[in-house]
């Protein structure tokens, strides 16, 4: 049992934050970001929330589906950035679309959230617990932000992401999937701390921190390897792959992936310039993109890959 995706859609908040609007406020330029980035915007919320971005992203790929949301049996949302503990995005998402009949839970892989997602989606239609499925990626990383930190504010941007699946027979899919948590304090953000009738701390928070130089060399070093499994895995060579869709961080980390795996860059669809890096929402973002610029056949081979906090990586080889 395989899945395959029935429809897509996306959301990004309107108001759009560009690489001079930044360096009005903080010392930094757009020659700085793109040069070593790729990234020349992002999307920043004003008023909506991880959960209405979700349900945005959510009605227009049930759109695209022409499904009923009460179809629906489950609804997995990746997200960092929840507005609640509980109830959870998935929960709210449920209620805003009327998808009555799902099982709804959040899960965090950070930015490799979208793909754990997916492949959790897949392994409920494998053992038979679930036909026509939701995923959500969606970040509203703009409120984890330390604004006076240069080296990481710049480089990330709220948006959703959602792609919706049927549990399919004839397809075929791959996965891959790992963790490093002894790596983990390369990107971290506290959750909120100890703070009872016992213990009294009413330090602030500590936003998004990260070693960005670590990080890059992990994703350079972990993306070629995890997709090189799934294609050995499916018995696909790269040459066969129509897009790699990878999370989009920084678009010397894709050439690299690109040059690593001997594929042309072409291949390496990029809106980071744009979107700038919204962790789990990037790759469920990019695919509507795609999907809705109609680059996607039936039948075409496609590579999806994320990597990120935690640490954590995972690859899903699909058939579209
Ligand atoms: O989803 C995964 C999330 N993680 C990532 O995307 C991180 C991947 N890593 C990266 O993308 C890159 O490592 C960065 C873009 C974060 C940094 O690029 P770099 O080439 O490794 O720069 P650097 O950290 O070595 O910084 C170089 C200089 C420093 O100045 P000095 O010490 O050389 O004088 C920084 O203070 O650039 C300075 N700098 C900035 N200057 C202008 C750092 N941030 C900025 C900024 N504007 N925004």
């Amino acid at each position: 049992m395989a899945v395959k995706i029935l429809g897509t859609g996306s959301f990004l908040p309107e108001k759009r934050v560009t690489n001079d609007d930044l360096a009005q406020v903080m010392d930094t330029s757009d020659e700085w970001i793109s040069s070593r980035t790729g990234i020349r915007a992002r999307h920043i919320s004003v008023e909506e929330t991880t959960s209405s971005m979700a349900v945005k992203a959510a009605k227009i790929a049930l759109e695209d589906a022409k499904i009923a949301p009460e179809e629906l049996d489950h609804i997995f949302v990746a997200t960092l950035s929840a507005d609640h503990a509980t109830p959870s995005t998935a929960c709210q998402v449920q209620k805003g679309i009327g998808a009555e009949n799902a099982v709804c839970m959040d899960l965090n892989a950070a930015c490799s959230g979208f793909i754990f997602g997916l492949q959790t989606a897949l392994a409920y239609a494998k053992a038979g617990m679930g036909k026509k499925m939701m995923i959500i990626g969606v970040e509203t990383l703009s409120k984890l932000m330390d604004w006076k930190d240069r080296s990481t504010c710049v480089l990330f941007g709220d948006g959703a992401g959602c792609a919706i699946v049927e549990a399919d027979e004839t397809r075929k899919v791959m996965i891959d999937a790992g963790s490093k948590g002894n790596m983990g304090d390369v990107l971290t953000c506290e959750e909120r701390h100890l703070n009872n009738l016992l213990v009294k701390d009413d330090s602030p928070m500590q936003q998004v921190a990260m070693n960005g130089q670590a990080v890059f060399k992990f994703a350079v070093r972990i993306i070629p390897k995890s997709i090189h499994k799934v294609l050995e895995a499916a018995e696909v060579s790269e040459e066969e792959i129509k897009y790699f869709v990878l999370h989009q961080a920084n678009r010397r980390i894709i050439e690299a992936a690109a040059k690593r795996l001997k594929e042309p860059i072409e291949k390496f669809p990029i809106n980071l310039d744009q979107c700038a890096n919204t962790s789990s929402a990037t790759v469920p973002i990019l695919l509507d993109e795609m999907n809705k610029k109609g680059m996607l056949e039936p039948g075409d081979k496609i590579v999806l890959c994320g990597f990120g906090g935690g640490l954590t990586w995972g690859s899903v080889y699909l058939e579209w």
